[in-house]
C-alpha cells in the first residue's frame, strides 16, 4: 500500500533508525512520554480556545487516541519489566515553538496548530523509518509501529485542517511552507539519540 506523502522536507537519515533499533528500550521508554504529551498538548488546545466547538470536539478524539496509544506502549514495556521514562523537556519540540511569534488571533492558533501538525507529521515518519529498518528484528514493536503511523498521519491533517479554517488559502499556504523550512532547520542537526525525536 502506498502511502500519501507527507509534507515534511527532509528524511530522517537511516542511521537514526538503526540507533533506536538497537536501543528499543530507550525508544519506547521516551516514546510512552511523546503520547503523554501529544494527549496534554490537544487537551491545552481545548482549554485555550474553549468556545472552538470543532477544535473542542477534534482535540478531544485525539486526546483519547493518544492515550490509547500511551496505555499501548506502557503496556508493551510493562511486558518487558520496563518503566516509563520520566517527563522531559522535548528540545525538538521546543525548538518549533520558538517560531511561534505571532501576537494576535488568529496567527497565534494558527501557528499552534501547524505545530501540531509538524510534530505529528515528523513522529509519523521517523515510525515508518524505524519499523522499515526494524524489519522482523522485534515484531512486538514492528506491529505497534505499523498500527500508530497511520494514526499519527491523520493526526497531523486534522491539525492543519483545523488552522485552514483560520484564514485564506493563499496565506495559509505561505505560512506553512515557512514552518515546513523552520522543522528543516530544527530537525537537521537531529537523529544522534534513539528517541522519537532525537
Ligand atoms: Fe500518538
Ligand atoms: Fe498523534
Amino acid at each position: 500500500v502506498t502511502q500519501p506523502k507527507l509534507p515534511l522536507l527532509v528524511d530522517t537519515p537511516r542511521a537514526w533508525a538503526e540507533l533506536a533499533a538497537d536501543n528499543l528500550s530507550v525508544f519506547l521508554a521516551d516514546h510512552a512520554v511523546c503520547e503523554q504529551h501529544a494527549a496534554l498538548a490537544a487537551l491545552s488546545l481545548i482549554a485555550r480556545y474553549p468556545q472552538d466547538d470543532e477544535l473542542v470536539v477534534r482535540m478531544g478524539a485525539l486526546a483519547a487516541e493518544e492515550v490509547s496509544h500511551l496505555r499501548r506502549v506502557t503496556r508493551l514495556l510493562h511486558g518487558r519489566g520496563l518503566s516509563l521514562a520520566r517527563r522531559r523537556p522535548n528540545p525538538y519540540a521546543q525548538a518549533l515553538r520558538k517560531h511561534i511569534v505571532a501576537e494576535r488571533e488568529p496567527e497565534l492558533k494558527v501557528d499552534r496548530l501547524l505545530v501540531g501538525a509538524l510534530i505529528e507529521a515528523r513522529s509519523c515518519e521517523r515510525f515508518t523509518c524505524l519499523g522499515q529498518a526494524l524489519g522482523p528484528r522485534d515484531p512486538e514493536v514492528a506491529e505497534l509501529l505499523h498500527d500508530l503511523g497511520p494514526a499519527e498521519r491523520r493526526h497531523w491533517e486534522i491539525f492543519h485542517g483545523l488552522a485552514a479554517r483560520e484564514m485564506s488559502a493563499v496565506d495559509l499556504e505561505s505560512r506553512w511552507r515557512n514552518w515546513l523550512e523552520w522543522e528543516r532547520e530544527v530537525i537537521a542537526p537531529r537523529g544522534t539519540t534513539p528517541t522519537v525525536h532525537g
